[in-house]
């Protein structure tokens, strides 16, 4: 007996963009090699983008436009809607929602949408028996949704954590080998289609932060929160930290972490100084690296490019051939009435800091932070002062690594630090982590 072949899969691509115009040439150029792996055929049947005459470098001839994603998804002829406009509201979630109580799968590289919006658009999702693929949304080309939420999902996963933007890693690691300004490097990276229409999401940690939601919705069960992840950018990190990092044997990485806690869950994202000798100080560039610790896996790193056009497609077209292929699994693993609320957990006493003071040189300045700290049960490790070269004889850097100790009671010195009006510019605070 043979079965009948499976009809089409037929998709509306709602953005042409870097990623959308990858993705079409990608699905055209491999028609047949994913028919053999899905057993039917994938069809681009509906496109949307705002300016039709541009010229993306890929055939859209066969494909109905539109200029409106939301009546696209609307379309009688989409059987799932792959959504890359992009942005946390507006066309992209309108469209989204529209193809979603329709039933259609959607796709979708947002992370902004999703941490914002995941919850409603999921149980909206359920509603309507379907759900939202969105392995591109994270990490780039790195299959790591797929595996926290399928291949992974037998374990208690009790630490997420790993460099989930590529342009702010392209950046740090640019400016510590080749010694090239912070404004060039973004530069490089804007023109390489790494960074996002608004790159201050990216050097804010804005875009790492979406990321970390919903990698820890996924890992913990919980719903996502992205208002409760502590986030710090990189815009603040000079030249004169990566050089003391690379004196005292650290790199600067931006990290987000998820951790299991006392009474929930830690949330954060920041520039960390991590040692030189560690594997994800050797992450290098627009690489992404993701480690998951779990009861019955221990420790699993995955790494790969975490942005661009190529790498992006990738991870939707891997979403595309599941669903294709049948698979069907809830939003964040779970149903969303599952989902436990958000809650955090107490932090812990054992955070180690760099701290970095440019203070101007006169009696009784080192012996006022020393109060400082010891007023807030701060012990320190280590104490470096010196002068810059480029700097005149009365002002001084100093540069203290603390022992354990909370953030809260780094900000509390650090605020009375700055009150005494002898710091010269902006102090500085960098965590250090040792894996
Ligand atoms: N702007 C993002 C990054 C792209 O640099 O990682 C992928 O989300």
């Amino acid at each position: 007996m043979t079965s009948s072949p499976l009809p089409p899969l037929r998709l509306g691509i709602a953005g042409l963009g870097t990623v959308g115009a990858e993705l079409v040439g990608m699905l055209q150029n491999k028609a047949n090699f994913l028919a053999q792996r899905t057993g039917r055929t994938i069809d681009v049947v509906a496109v949307s983008a705002r300016n039709p005459d541009k010229d993306r470098g890929v055939d859209l001839s066969s494909a109905q436009w539109f200029s409106d994603p939301v009546e696209m998804a609307s379309s009688a002829e989409i059987d799932a809607f792959v959504e890359l406009v992009g942005g946390a509201d507006g066309a992209a979630k309108n469209s989204v929602e529209a193809a979603l109580s329709r039933g259609l799968t959607v796709i979708t590289a947002n992370k902004a949408l999703l941490a914002d919006h995941g919850l409603a658009l999921a149980a909206l999702a359920e509603e309507n028996d379907t759900t939202i693929l969105f392995e591109a949304a994270v990490a780039g080309g790195i299959p790591v949704i797929k595996a926290l939420r399928e291949q992974l999902a037998a374990n208690q996963v009790d630490r997420v954590y790993g460099i989930l933007n590529g342009t702010c890693n392209y950046i740090l690691t640019r400016m510590e080998r080749e010694g090239i300004s912070f404004d060039d490097c973004l530069a490089d990276a804007q023109a390489l289609g790494y960074a996002e229409a608004d790159p201050t999401f990216d050097i804010e940690g804005f875009d790492a932060a979406h990321k970390l939601a919903l990698l820890t919705s996924i890992a913990f069960g919980t719903e996502p929160a992205p208002s409760q992840i502590a986030v710090d950018g990189i815009t603040s990190i000079s030249s004169a930290d990566i050089s003391a990092a690379a004196e005292l044997g650290y790199r600067i990485r931006l990290l987000g972490f998820a951790m299991r806690g006392e009474g929930g869950v830690t949330q954060r994202v920041h520039p960390t100084m991590v040692p030189e000798t560690s594997a994800i100080a050797a992450i290098d560039g627009v690489t992404n690296a993701v480690a998951i610790e779990g009861d019955y896996i221990g420790a699993t790193v995955l790494q790969g490019p975490g942005a661009g056009g190529k790498a992006t497609a990738s991870a939707v077209a891997g979403d595309i051939v599941d669903l294709a292929r049948g698979t069907k699994i809830p939003t964040f693993g779970i149903q969303t009435g599952a989902l436990a609320p958000f809650t955090n957990a107490e932090p812990r006493p054992d955070a180690r800091f760099y701290l970095r003071l440019h203070v101007t040189d006169k009696a009784g300045v080192f012996a006022a932070i020393a109060g400082h700290m010891a007023d807030n049960s701060i012990s320190l490790e280590s104490i470096v002062q010196r002068r810059r070269s480029d700097e005149p004889d009365d002002a001084k850097m100093i540069i203290l690594i603390t022992h354990g100790t909370t953030r809260a009671a780094v900000d509390q010195a650090v605020k009375a630090i700055a009150k005494d009006g002898y710091l010269v510019s902006d102090p500085q605070m960098i965590r250090i982590e040792h894996f």
